[in-house]
């Protein structure tokens, strides 16, 4: 018998969208939540160091904590039966982060995709010196921490989205590496738990996907938004000009991200839904019934959302509780760590 634990992190970076919630928020309370318990450990981190490298002003991201707090708690994440905390909360982030940094090769990190995507900022062959000039230490170096967050708990599964996928790969070969290094098994290779839901794309423009960096607040559905700014934000959505219904992503992907919504909520294939609303007389029908499921699904989350932001004592009671809880399994990490090292 080898004991099982999930690990996954998300950044403070505000009140989640939708596309958050069903990328993300939704699957770790569904993790957490389903009895029997699949796992035997279940560990959600806030990640604020991750946030700074982008650094939001620091007021902003003392709320930001608390906020990413009630949103996975009021997705479904039972805080009596996993660990929540913030990760600067647990000093073994930043730890294990320097000693994995030091079997962690440059050419591999050069390859990952989201620093090769900030490297082509202004042309898409050579980068220019003033690129490389606002290039940070930490941005590179972004899936070390991460690697390092998840081999502080020993995690077997994390649950994370397709672009992901190649971070965790990183972080196999990083434990993989210090293990063989060591002639050791102290780290355990984790496995992707793949969270499968659609890409959510902006209701402004269904080439983007959804995104809390666009500036348009209409292309996007936040999960605090009343029932009527939620009605308002669908009915202006960008969809075209064949008024049928049909789901074809590729040729008319406004109207397969309406049906994708519904679809995500109500744990169907889109394909399920299309099949509903074939018969809809055109774009305004379709449009009432989208903004009624996403109203009727997003309430208890919402409401949840709204109770728990009232009670700031509530939330930091269950960080520092989980700090604690986490702290205990990093420091018996680190230590087993620091000792095969020699430090
Ligand atoms: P954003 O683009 O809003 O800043 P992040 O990049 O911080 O979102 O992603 C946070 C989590 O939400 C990730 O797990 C990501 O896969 C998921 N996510 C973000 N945008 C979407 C989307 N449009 N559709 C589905 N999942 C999304
Ligand atoms: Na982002």
């Amino acid at each position: 018998y080898k004991s099982t634990t999930v690990f996954s992190g998300i950044q403070p970076t505000g009140v989640a969208h939708l596309g958050n919630y069903l990328g993300a928020l939704r699957a770790w309370g569904q993790l957490s939540a389903s009895p029997p318990q699949q796992f035997d450990h279940t560990i959600f981190s806030i990640v604020d160091l991750h946030a700074l490298t982008a650094p939001p002003a620091p007021d902003k991201l003392r709320e930001y904590k608390r906020i990413s707090a009630a949103l996975i708690i009021a997705s479904g994440v039972d805080p009596e039966k996993c660990i929540l905390y913030v990760q600067s909360d647990v000093s073994g982030h930043a730890e294990l982060c320097w000693i994995l940094s030091c079997f962690s090769d440059f050419g591999h990190l050069n390859r990952m995709t989201q620093w090769k995507s900030k490297m082509n900022l202004n042309s898409n062959s050579s980068v220019t010196d003033e690129a490389v000039e606002n290039l940070r230490l930490g941005l590179f170096a972004y899936p070390v921490l991460q690697a390092a967050d998840v081999l502080l708990y020993k995690a077997t599964h994390v649950p994370v989205g397709e672009d992901q996928i190649q971070h965790l790969e990183l972080t196999r070969h990083i434990g993989k590496r210090f293990n063989s290094s060591y002639k050791t098994k102290v780290f355990p290779l984790p496995e992707v738990l793949l969270t499968r839901t659609p890409r959510l794309m902006s209701l402004r423009d269904p080439a983007k996907k959804m995104s809390k960096s666009d500036p348009a607040e209409q292309s996007r559905i936040m999960i605090n938004d009343s029932p009527e700014l939620i009605r308002v934000k669908i009915k202006r959505a960008i969809t075209d000009g064949n008024s049928s219904v049909s789901y074809d992503p590729s040729t008319r992907p406004g109207v397969a991200n309406l049906i994708d919504m519904v679809a995500g909520l109500q744990n169907r294939t889109p394909e399920e839904v299309a099949g509903d609303v074939k018969g809809f007389s055109g774009h305004a029908e379709l449009k009432d019934f989208v903004a009624d499921v996403v109203t009727r699904e997003l309430q208890p989350v919402r409401e949840k959302f709204e109770r728990l932001c009232r009670d700031p004592e509530y939330l930091d009671r269950v960080l520092c509780r989980g700090a604690e809880r986490a702290g205990v399994i990093a420091q018996a990490t680190l230590k087993e760590v620091k000792t095969t090292v020699g430090i």
